[in-house]
């Protein structure tokens, strides 16, 4: 069984293959990072004309890579949402016609489960169950994966995403876009405990975010600081130890409601390294394992695309009816 798998949902076009006997085999993916960057963050019609104009190179390389022909594909699987219509569209179309044209199946993926998935696609894979916490541009969720196909919501963002939160602070301290990465590579020479910034939600229950205030809050201490080089990193390491402190807490509340042992990062801000080594401490205290997959697999991609794909493939899903993007996807509700 071998999936060609297409993901297009936001501003990364990419393109893998995913087997069933080697697991990925090949990944290729273009990042739009510089044509959004001259804006300050994505722009919907630039990212849907990118799309087109890569598809099909990406296409050619991906198959080169693998050194596979199109008659070795078995299926073609694709995000279909939720993302950007038009940016979905150019993907949709694509796979669609690739699989009508080959006379093989395509299947609708959704881009958050493919996300959730993703740590599947390492060797030392997590099993079911598990807890999930799935933080990326648009997303924060902490999610019981009771298996494949069985999603339970346990809490998510009122309002901004964590990534969402890393791009607009660093925005307010003029860092290029996009922010999080620039953030974080800031925050390595900032000082502990220079400035303190709240902990949204924290002292209270239950396990929702909120993280519109913190940039709220950075932009405050930044507009009345000396705003030397120095300072913006002593407020970088501030915003990224409120932010990792709040997403471990609540991670280490959806551990215990859930009774789980294993804790999957999943989404773009799993690339945080700070993230990972606090949610590691964590682990260590619990007892537990956690499990993410490599950087490249954590943000946007289409191996994990391939490789949600081939699960619905096993449980018997494909597409019936005609082509449908669902730019608002419900994981829970579908
Ligand atoms: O999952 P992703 O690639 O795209 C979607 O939103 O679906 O996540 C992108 C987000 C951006 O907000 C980016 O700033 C953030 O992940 N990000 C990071 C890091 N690398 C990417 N945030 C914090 N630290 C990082 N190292
Ligand atoms: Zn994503």
């Amino acid at each position: 069984m071998i999936i060609l798998g297409i993901e297009s949902s936001c501003d990364d076009t990419a393109l893998a293959i995913y087997t069933q006997d080697q697991g990925c085999v090949a990944h290729v993916i273009h990042s739009q990072v510089a044509l959004h960057g001259l804006y300050g963050g994505v722009v919907p019609e630039l990212a849907s004309r990118d799309h087109l104009s890569k598809m099909a190179p990406l296409y050619r390389q991906c198959m080169a890579k693998a050194q596979l022909k199109p008659g070795d594909i078995s299926a073609v699987a694709y995000t279909a949402g939720p993302g950007l219509i038009g940016a979905l569209l150019v993907g949709s179309v694509f796979a669609r016609s690739l699989a009508w044209a080959w006379n093989i199946p395509s299947i609708a993926v959704h881009h958050l489960e493919a996300h959730l998935l993703a740590p599947m696609l390492e060797t030392e894979a997590p099993d079911f169950p598990f807890v999930a916490l799935l933080v990326s541009g648009g997303h924060t969720m902490l999610i019981e994966v009771r298996n494949f196909g069985d999603y339970h919501l346990l809490g998510e963002t009122l309002d901004d995403a964590a990534g969402e939160a890393f791009d607009k602070t660093a925005k307010c301290l003029g860092l290029p876009y996009p922010g999080g990465p620039a953030l974080a590579a800031l925050a390595m020479n900032g000082v502990p405990g220079r400035f303190q910034l709240p902990r949204p939600m924290l002292n209270r229950p239950g396990m929702e975010f909120s993280f519109s205030g913190l940039k709220t809050a950075v932009m405050l201490q930044w507009r009345k600081s000396d705003q030397s080089e120095q300072t913006k990193a002593d407020i970088a390491y501030a915003f990224e130890d409120a932010v990792t402190e709040t997403l471990a807490v609540k991670a280490q509340r959806a551990l215990k409601a859930t009774k789980c042992k294993n804790l999957v990062i999943a989404g773009g801000v799993g690339a945080n390294k700070r993230l990972r080594a606090r949610l590691q401490e964590l682990m260590n205290r619990e007892g537990g394992k956690l499990y993410y997959p490599r950087p490249e697999y954590c943000t946007d991609n289409a191996a994990m695309v391939a490789y949600c794909g081939f699960r619905h493939w096993q449980a018997g899903h494909k597409d019936t009816g005609p082509l449908q993007v669902r730019p608002r996807w419900d994981l829970f509700n579908s």
